[in-house]
């Protein structure tokens, strides 16, 4: 296991400076909302998650996808779109070149991107501070980092038709975890 300022310096260059900087804009926004929502035990884990959920991001796609092809859980949308692979790859990476062996920090990396049922906590944190990080700015970026902190689950719900109406407007095939999700935070109060 590697220190956080060992971790820093290697994604420092595996990244742009543009990610570097915001993987620790996500890692403090973890941090952030870990104090809001999660115990103790999600504060500890969630600046090292957040730190490190783009890890493999700039990686050539052929290299992100020959981890995605060693992993497992793949479905098939996963493994024929480019934009979900460096999450797959992430979760690969973390546990087997920075020997990160909590599943829950695992996890959080896995499933930043497609979401999937039945969350844990710090895995609604790390999706959710990716999305309100400092240096995000799409139009609406206030109201979710506003419901960020008022509910997680309706955050999380509003952030999954976004990104759901988003993919589908484009044409493109939407993984089963991203549906499971949506129907599960639809059951939990619609917004
Ligand atoms: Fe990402
Ligand atoms: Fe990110």
């Amino acid at each position: 296991m590697y220190t956080i300022e060992e971790i820093k310096l290697i994604l420092k260059s595996m990244l742009s400076k543009k990610r570097y900087i915001h993987s620790l804009n996500v890692a403090d926004e973890s941090v952030k909302l870990a104090e809001r929502w999660g115990g103790e035990n999600e504060k500890k884990k969630a600046y090292l998650a957040g730190l490190v959920h783009d890890a493999c991001k700039d990686m050539p796609q052929d290299e992100q996808k020959l981890l995605v092809e060693k992993s497992s859980g793949v479905c098939d949308v996963e493994l024929e779109t480019p934009a979900l692979w460096h999450s797959v790859a992430g979760a690969w990476y973390v546990k087997n070149r920075f020997y990160i062996d909590d599943e829950d920090i695992i996890n959080a990396v896995r499933y930043h991107t497609s979401a999937r049922a039945g969350m844990s906590r710090l895995e609604e944190i790390i999706y959710m501070a990716d999305l309100i990080s400092a240096d995000r700015s799409y139009s609406d970026v206030e109201k979710v980092r506003k419901l960020a902190y008022s509910s997680l689950e309706k955050a999380m719900l509003y952030a999954l038709k976004f990104s759901i109406i988003e993919v589908a407007g484009k044409g493109s095939k939407i993984p089963i975890n991203t549906i499971e999700a949506y129907n599960q935070y639809t059951s939990a109060g619609k917004i």
